[in-house]
């Protein structure tokens, strides 16, 4: 397969789901890195996993880089997160600053230093952006540059709050192996117990 191209499957995404038994589709979105200045496309699936929109993934920068993103299609909500650090380690469970933001067709997304970002798709359609993220030109396999840091979203199981259909509108429901979020812009959206 083309070395640019990559897809996140169900498998891989089960880390990261609120309902990892939910029955689902095989692949949930799509990924072509760029190359030098290029940039990256992503494109999400519609619909829901058990409940849970289709998101992407979500990981930490390992370096001090910014991202930026641009909706070309689609709607959905960027959820924001940056960690809380213990000396020069940042902690896992232990959130410093939660956002919520909708983006729409045309917006831009800014995403700062230090904060984890995972997109999810609340339209009806595709969701399709481009992003600046240089970690196409490090090493690595497009569906995971190294330079991209998983491993606290996957030991986490998601970021610190899941966006789920309820009563046909997007919903928060926390997640509870976060010990603490000392600030959060819930953007509005309604959070409920499940
Ligand atoms: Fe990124």
């Amino acid at each position: 397969m083309n070395k640019r191209f990559a897809q996140r499957t169900h498998t891989e995404m089960k880390d990261v789901l609120m309902d990892p038994n939910a029955p689902t589709l095989n692949e949930h979105y799509y990924m072509i890195r760029g190359d030098n200045e290029d940039r990256n496309i992503t494109v999400w699936e519609s619909g829901t996993v058990g409940d849970e929109y289709v998101k992407t993934y979500g990981h930490y920068h390992r370096g001090d880089g910014d991202e930026t993103y641009w909706i070309l299609f689609g709607r959905g909500i960027a959820l924001l997160q940056k960690r809380a650090v213990e000396g020069e380690t940042p902690l896992s469970d232990s959130i410093e600053e939660f956002t919520v933001t909708h983006i729409n067709q045309g917006d831009m997304l800014f995403v700062p230093p230090r904060f984890g970002h995972c997109l999810v798709n609340t339209g009806p359609s595709f969701l399709v952006t481009a992003d600046n993220n240089v970690a196409h030109a490090q090493e690595g396999p497009a569906s995971a540059p190294v330079e991209n840091d998983y491993e606290p979203i996957k030991e986490m199981r998601g970021f610190a709050y899941y966006v789920i259909q309820h009563n046909g509108e997007p919903t928060l429901v926390k997640n509870s192996r976060y010990k603490n979020i000392q600030h959060e812009d819930l953007g509005g959206l309604p959070v409920v117990e499940l």
